[in-house]
């Protein structure tokens, strides 16, 4: 074998310009090189020293994600570590994070996580009764506040309104507004950059803000899990804190206090600027592809007016997660969920030598015209039929490291996109598709994905986007009319 043959193409352009080209416009870097270079090339980024090969060939990726022995490159940690803490799941490598993803697992699946649904159809009405009719607003931060809502209150169990003890209510008020700060600061690139700065000069303390953030928020989480040891009802509560506090290690041990600090945050930090954004991409993409909208209003409102009727909910609930996953595919929220080579990587004509770092490029994978036919079309039906494959379909990553919480983020971008395509007739603000911009780790759209609210609920009669602005469902009529 001539291993010089198989090394992945190299970029021909000074770092620097590849971090700006791929902080700035990362889908048309990653296109263009794929089109220059083929499957397989390798960047270099300013404040790294070993160069990030990007994969885009499905067999290349089956060999990086089952091989368990894998770790993760430097850029995670450094990102994450401050905000995170050093035994954030996200963080954890080898035995102990696969040891912890033991643990943290269950409420992720089966009917632990579907009895989170009716509380994520109730945040999202909530929400979508304070949307304004007929003014055009961007939907992605309603998103947020919405996912926000979604993990507070199954996550951590904060719910201000269901608690009698004033000092609790407070507390829970005060970790929500910190929270929602903390979230600002770490979602905004400049928190990369004074990370950088940080490991640059270490006299200076530019993370000084996000530290001093994170001690308030410490001192809440501790309390309230001070509070929940001594109350006799752990074992009934169905929050995520609650069972992991009645969770055991291998040895018996319940999680430190610290821990379960790391974990929340991570929970909070992973689950939710991705879901929203996921989100508020799939709505973009529904209204801007008329046809999927159409049959999407159709399923939903032919399972609404026969709730009996088992073939009618099952066909409505087949294509919301067509709808999901094919969001996920055109719209890969995480550009990169990358390794750092344990072993050597032979795959896909490709060989890599251990100590390599490798990501597969995720939105170039669901590109890819052999796996989807106009790959740039949005179009549900394409998994109808079969269901995402598993190294073709990536935007939850693969292998040991695969996202903990993906099960619980499609099922709630089903029920959000239920409730909102249930309940309100949405119409594009712009006849333009949203445009990609990076925030942070994700890549959201540009312009917050503007849209507008008709008033009148769907299958009123006349045409689409028509011109008659009565309400008429009545729950739609009640909670449209709450807005005004
Ligand atoms: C559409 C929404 C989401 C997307 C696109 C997404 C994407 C990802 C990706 C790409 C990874 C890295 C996987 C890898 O390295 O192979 C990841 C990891 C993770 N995600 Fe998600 N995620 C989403 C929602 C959530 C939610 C709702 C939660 C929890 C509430 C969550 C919790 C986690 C955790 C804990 C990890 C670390 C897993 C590990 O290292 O073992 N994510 N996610």
């Amino acid at each position: 074998m001539v291993e010089q043959a198989l090394t992945p193409p190299a970029l021909r352009l000074p770092p620097a310009i590849q971090t700006a080209w791929w902080l700035t416009r990362p889908l048309s870097l990653m296109a263009r090189c794929r089109a220059r270079y083929g499957d397989a090339f390798s960047l270099r980024f300013i404040g790294f020293t070993r160069p990030m090969t990007l994969i885009s060939d499905p067999e290349a990726i089956r060999a990086l994600y089952t091989e368990p022995a894998h770790g993760l490159p430097p850029g995670r940690t450094i990102s994450l570590q401050p905000v995170l803490g050093e035994r954030s799941l996200l963080l954890l490598e080898g035995e102990e994070h696969i040891a912890r993803r033991r643990i943290m697992l269950p409420p992720f699946h089966g009917e632990r996580m579907r009895a989170y649904e009716p509380l994520m159809r109730e945040i999202a009405s909530a929400e979508i009764a304070r949307w304004p009719i007929g003014r055009a607003f961007a939907v992605h931060p309603r998103m947020q506040a919405l996912t926000l809502e979604v993990i507070l209150r199954a996550v951590f169990g904060l719910d201000e309104k269901q608690t009698d003890d004033r000092r609790e209510a407070q507390r829970a008020a005060n970790l929500r507004e910190l929270l929602r700060a903390l979230l600002a600061v770490s979602a905004s690139v400049r928190l990369q950059l004074r990370v950088l700065l940080a490991r640059r000069s270490p006299r200076r303390d530019p993370l000084a803000p996000v530290l001093a953030i994170r001690r308030q928020i410490d001192q809440l989480i501790f309390a309230e899990i001070a509070d929940r040891r001594k109350r006799s009802d752990l074992d009934q509560r169905a929050d995520i804190l609650s069972l992991l506090m009645l969770a055991r290690d291998e040895q018996g041990e319940p999680l430190p206090d610290s821990e379960l600090r790391d974990q929340l945050l991570t929970l909070l930090l992973a689950g939710h600027e991705t879901t929203a954004t996921a989100l508020a991409w799939t709505i973009d993409l529904l209204l801007h592809s008329p046809p999927a909208l159409t049959r999407l209003r159709g399923e939903l409102r032919n399972a609404a007016e026969r709730p009996g009727d088992e073939q009618a909910q099952s066909s409505a609930e087949r294509y919301l997660r067509a709808v999901v996953s094919e969001g996920l595919r055109l719209r890969p929220v995480v550009p990169l969920a990358g390794r750092r080579l344990a072993a050597d990587l032979d795959a896909g004509g490709l060989h890599l030598p251990a100590g390599s770092d490798v990501s597969p490029a995720i939105w170039l994978v669901h590109m890819r015209e052999d796996l989807y036919p106009e790959a740039t079309a949005f179009r549900p039906e394409r998994f109808l039929a079969s269901a995402p494959s598993t190294y073709g379909w990536i935007p939850f990553g693969g292998g040991v490291r695969r996202c903990l919480g993906a099960s619980f983020a499609e099922m709630e971008m089903r029920a959000v996109l239920a409730t909102i395509f249930a309940a309100l007739e949405l119409a594009p603000a712009s006849a333009k598709p949203e445009s990609p911009q990076r925030r942070n780790v994700t890549l959201a759209p540009r312009n917050g994905t503007r849209v507008i609210v008709r008033s009148r609920p769907i299958g009123a009669g006349d045409s689409e986007h028509g011109a008659d602005r009565r309400p008429c469902g009545d729950s739609a009529r009640r909670s449209l009319e709450g807005a005004r």
